[in-house]
């Protein structure tokens, strides 16, 4: 069976069709302690994203740099939302004003967040929450299900559409699963980084869409290696490409959140649509993008 291709969709919770190919907007506002970045070029940005058919964009109201916020630049960029557009967002980390990590919310701080999510956007009901827990690279083993509960209650208000659960373990989505449906996951995956590769595949196994962050090294890894390096010279493509493509390709669960604030790079991006990778690319990639012959 050939592996399902960027251009192809997934539909959350079975009624909300989504573009496996879509957008992060964390870089919308520049970097996450500074500098901001070019409000204009940004909102350009955001409105070509939509344009070349990135109709996902995963936003938070914790994304902002100087004087920018995602959301605000989402909105000046798109609203009123073009029909098909699902914007995902999500509640949990707090930053200063400083932007400095101020420690997670509390169960009672939830629905303020969900409200700043509303403002920002400039909707009434918000595709997609999920709720984000824990630090990265820490032992995630805090229930959430208290947390997980205020949101299910959103929901039922009419608040919120779908729920995710983001940054978390096997148990905590099972845990999640529990108090209400849980439409995706969002954790750190990708062609350098595979160590969530169970919980991908179970995301498969129980229509559950799996939206990886950092799937491009999230700027922190660069994007090299040999097995990289050697499928995107099978393709004339470039290692940023293969990445992208490899997520649809990995799992029909994957749907991909690819951030810029580059026009250029968005366009790079966006062209991996067309990228179909076969059974040997997969296979040389399997290991991870820097070994080329395992
Ligand atoms: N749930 C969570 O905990 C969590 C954490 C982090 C992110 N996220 C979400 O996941 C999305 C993606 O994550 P991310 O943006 O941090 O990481 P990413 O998509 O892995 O990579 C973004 C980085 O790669 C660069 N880049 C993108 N395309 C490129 C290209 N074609 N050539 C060269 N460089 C390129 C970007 O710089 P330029 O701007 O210069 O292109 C940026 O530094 C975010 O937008 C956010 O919505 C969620």
């Amino acid at each position: 069976m050939e592996p399902p291709s960027p251009t192809s969709t997934l539909a959350l919770d079975g009624t909300t069709t989504v573009p496996r190919l879509g957008f992060g907007a964390m870089q919308l506002p520049g970097r996450w302690n500074g500098p901001a970045a070019d409000r204009a070029v940004s909102v350009a940005v955001a409105r070509r994203a939509v344009e070349l058919g990135a109709l996902h964009i995963d936003t938070a109201a914790f994304y902002f740099s100087g004087g920018n916020r995602a959301n605000e630049i989402l909105r000046e960029a798109l609203h009123p939302y073009p029909a098909g557009v699902t914007i995902a967002t999500k509640v949990g980390p707090l930053r200063d004003a400083n932007g400095l990590m101020a420690g997670e919310a509390e169960p009672g701080q939830l629905r303020g967040l969900v409200e700043e999510n509303l403002r920002e956007l400039g909707v009434d009901v918000l595709d997609l929450v999920y709720l984000r827990v824990g630090r990265l690279g820490t032992d995630r083993a805090d229930s959430l299900a208290e947390r997980f509960a205020v949101l299910a209650d959103l929901r039922e208000e009419g608040l919120v559409r779908h729920l995710g659960v983001s940054n978390v373990t096997r148990a905590q989505l099972d845990e999640a699963r529990t108090v209400a449906p849980v439409a995706a996951v969002q954790n750190q995956f990708g062609v350098l980084d595979q160590r969530d590769g169970d919980l991908v595949d179970f995301c498969a196994t129980v229509d559950i869409a799996y939206m990886p962050f950092f799937a491009l090294g999230g700027g922190h890894s660069p994007l090299d290696g040999d097995a990289l390096a050697k499928v995107a010279e099978r393709h004339g493509a470039t290692p940023f490409q293969i990445a992208v493509a490899w997520g649809p390709a990995r799992s029909p669960s994957i749907v991909q959140i690819p951030g810029t604030a580059s026009l250029a790079h968005l366009e790079e991006n966006m062209a991996a649509a067309s990228i179909v990778l076969d059974a040997d690319d997969l296979s040389l990639l399997a290991a991870g993008g820097r070994s080329a012959g395992a």
